[in-house]
Parts: structure tokens; sequence; C-alpha cells
């Protein structure tokens, strides 16, 4: 790679969707794969940013790390980070974004009251992957940039993933069913299929998320060179 290693920009955990100061809308996400995905990326000499949701991870050796809260936030840092991109770029989402916010957040601590039932109107959140998608196809990077998006699925994720793959206009899509055991939030391992652009696919066995990070930064850097 020498001095032509392509950077990368990785999304990682989940964003928050505050309600009132102290409320918020969130998953479980911990973050593990896309901390994954930088260190390996960094270890293979490329420059990384990691746009870090509230996670509670140690920032991998020779990686900037840029925490954000909710989705607009990562959005905003993930653009401005592939938009300062020269030369080669690998945009990965691991982020688990919250697809929806809020419609307002109080600016005070909501009070119960005497109320039985509230309602809360929930307004969608920006799809991060598809709006860089998009961008690219307008032409706004200079990076010659290649997208890696992942499809956490219940059951077999090989319909939906090959879905995604072309909706959001992915070079390729990493597929996990996390319903199965050894897979999925939360746990240190991970079993994989990458679904290519071009109608391939790679099954990957069980293995630790940073060996699946390995793949993943392996394949983007391949696909980098066609
Ligand atoms: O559509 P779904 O949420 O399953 O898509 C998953 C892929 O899209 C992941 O790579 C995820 O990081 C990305 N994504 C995103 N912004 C969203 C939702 C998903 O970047 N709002």
């Amino acid at each position: 790679m020498g001095g032509n290693a392509a950077e990368f920009v990785v999304t990682a955990g989940p964003t928050r969707e505050y309600l009132d100061p102290v409320r918020f809308l969130s998953n479980p996400s911990t973050g593990r794969m896309g901390f994954a995905v930088a260190q390996a990326a960094a270890k293979r000499g490329c420059r990384v940013t990691l746009v870090a949701g509230p996670v509670s991870l140690p920032t991998p050796a020779g990686v900037k790390r840029v925490d954000v809260t909710s989705a607009r936030e990562m959005e905003k840092r993930a653009v401005e980070a592939v938009s300062a991109a020269k030369g080669k770029c690998v945009f990965v989402a691991t982020a688990a974004v919250a697809d929806w916010r809020p419609a307002r957040c109080a600016a005070a601590k909501l009070k119960k009251g005497a109320s039985r039932s509230m309602t809360l109107r929930l307004v969608r959140n920006p799809d991060i992957l598809r709006s860089v998608s998009r961008k690219r196809a307008r032409g706004a990077f200079r990076a010659r940039l290649r997208l890696v998006g992942f499809a956490a699925e219940t059951g077999d994720p090989s319909k939906e993933a090959m879905r995604k793959l072309r909706e959001k206009g992915l070079d390729f899509i990493v597929a996990n069913d996390v319903s199965a055991p050894g897979c999925g939030f939360a746990v240190p391992t991970n079993r994989a299929v990458f679904f290519m652009r071009d109608g391939s696919r790679v099954e990957l066995p069980m293995m630790s998320k940073l060996e699946l990070a390995r793949r993943i930064v392996s394949k983007a850097l391949e696909e980098d060179r066609r």
C-alpha cells in the first residue's frame, strides 16, 4: 500500500435521539464491528476517520475519532470526512443508526403529570449510507469512493442484502443473520456473507469481529484496485 494507502471513513455504534434533555431512543449496538474495521484499516497503513456514536470502546491506535450523538450529527460528520478525502476512500457504514427520531426535543424534562398515556411523534432520520451514495452519484466527492454497507437480518439475509446493495448503490454489503448463535449485537464473533455488486458472493465461516474486519478491509482494497 505504502504512500498510496486508501483512506477509510467508518461509522460505528448506535445513535441517540433525544426527546427531552434526559431521555432518548437508541439501541444496544456496542460499536465493536466498526471499531474492528477502523483498527484493521489502520493496521494496513490507511488513514482512518471513525465517526462513533456513544460507545465505551477505546480508540484504536492510529485512528482519528469523531464522537457524535444523533443520526443527523453522524451524517454531517461522515459527509465532512468523505468530502475531505482525496484519492481512494472507502466508506464503511457499520453504525446502527436510529431510523426514527422524536419530531421535537423538549427544552425541559417532560413531566408525567396525571396522564395515563402519551403519544410520541417520530420522524424519519436520514439514511447516511444512501445519502453518501447519492452524493457520489452526483459527483460531489473528489475521492474515488467505495461504499460498504451492512445488512443485519433475522433469518436468511440474502434477499434483503441484495435489495439494500442495489437500492443504496453499494460496492458490497456484509450480511449476517443476527438471530444465529454467535452473531449480532454484543458478541465478539460474527458469521457473514459478502454480496458483491457484480453478483458474486463470499461466504465466510464464524470468526472474530476483528478477523471479519480484516477480510472486509482486504476486500474493499481489492475492489479499489479494479
Ligand atoms: O436499511 P438498513 O438500516 O438495514 O441498512 C443497513 C446499512 O445502512 C448499514 O450499513 C447501516 O450502517 C446503514 N444505515 C445508515 N443510515 C441509516 C440506516 C442505515 O447509514 N439511517
